[in-house]
């Protein structure tokens, strides 16, 4: 016995700059869009939803695929996120229009691609390439970067509840051009969603990077850009044996706190929440503290 009606595998498979995949074709927001269309149906209980990897018809993303019949849904858009829960999940219909059921083919794109992707591997090794999980190791610090600079410069609050590159820069007080970029740069990251030009907050960033919500954490995190400025002296660092930073004594203490409270208050409405004690998470909010949140 199945403890769920349906099981829906959403491909958030990410690739190289310039390879077709599922991540850069917008799963990210697919998946988003269909928690958030379960919910409003009533389905949350009764659709299990799981990211995976790559399914091999990386032209075709986002990919869907649905148990217990098997069906495969491609190239979806948040759009057509409602009508497939609507249809699928609630009334038992699959949405014919968005469904592939050219099974030789896609089995022979799938083989295709497994083949390609193992020569590929084997051609960069003969090659002498460095291998893609070490490379991603180096560059891994690029979207913590920009997520600490759009949290520095309280992009999320600007965003608010949209706006254009230029009306956020002015309200950062920064230049349209890099601003424009680093909006760019969020919405890759799946923090912001860009449509006609106009960014808005994804429902993470808007609750816990924005200020001015229950659960905010952008004054705890800042905390993190501090601990990044010393992290990047490491190699004087180590060089020197002892911190060789300067710190701003007022800066690192007052997010220090934040950090601090922000932590103890999260394990604190966890405990009251695994507790059932009511009203515990409203108390914890408005009920004294630092405040430093
Ligand atoms: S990346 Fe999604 S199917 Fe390959």
């Amino acid at each position: 016995m199945e403890p769920f009606s349906y099981h829906a595998f959403v491909c958030t498979q990410e690739k190289a700059e310039g390879v077709p995949c599922c991540a850069t074709a917008g799963s990210f927001s697919v998946l988003g869009a269909l928690h958030g269309a379960l919910g409003k149906q009533g389905l949350a209980d009764e659709v299990q939803v799981s990211s995976c990897g790559c399914l091999g018809i990386c032209d075709s993303g986002p990919v869907m695929v649905v148990y217990p019949e098997g069906i495969w849904y491609t190239k979806l858009t948040p759009a057509d996120v409602p009508e497939v829960v609507a249809s699928h999940f609630k009334d038992g219909k699959k949405v014919a229009r968005l469904e592939r059921s050219d099974s030789a083919e896609m089995k022979a794109e799938m083989f295709d691609h497994h083949n390609k992707y193992l020569a590929m591997l084997k051609g960069k090794d003969a090659a002498g390439v460095l291998p893609d999980d070490v490379n991603e190791m180096i560059r891994g610090f690029m979207p913590s970067r920009a997520v600490l600079t759009a949290l520095e410069l309280d992009v999320f609050t600007a965003v608010g509840k949209g706006g254009t590159a230029q009306q956020v820069a002015g309200k950062i007080q920064a230049a349209v051009r890099a601003t424009e970029m680093l909006l760019n740069a969020l919405v890759s990251l799946n923090l912001l969603e860009k449509r006609d030009g106009v960014y808005s907050n994804t429902a993470v960033s808007a609750r816990f990077l924005a200020e001015g919500t229950p659960d905010t954490a952008r004054a705890a995190q800042l905390h993190i850009a501090n601990v990044w400025k010393r992290w990047s002296t490491l190699t004087e660092a180590v060089k020197a044996g002892s911190s060789v930073v300067q710190r701003n004594e007022d800066g690192w203490v007052k997010t220090f706190i934040a950090a601090m409270d922000h932590t103890a208050r999260g394990r604190a409405r966890a405990v009251a929440h695994a507790a059932g004690v009511k009203g515990a998470k409203r108390q914890l909010d408005h009920g004294g503290g630092s405040g430093a949140n």
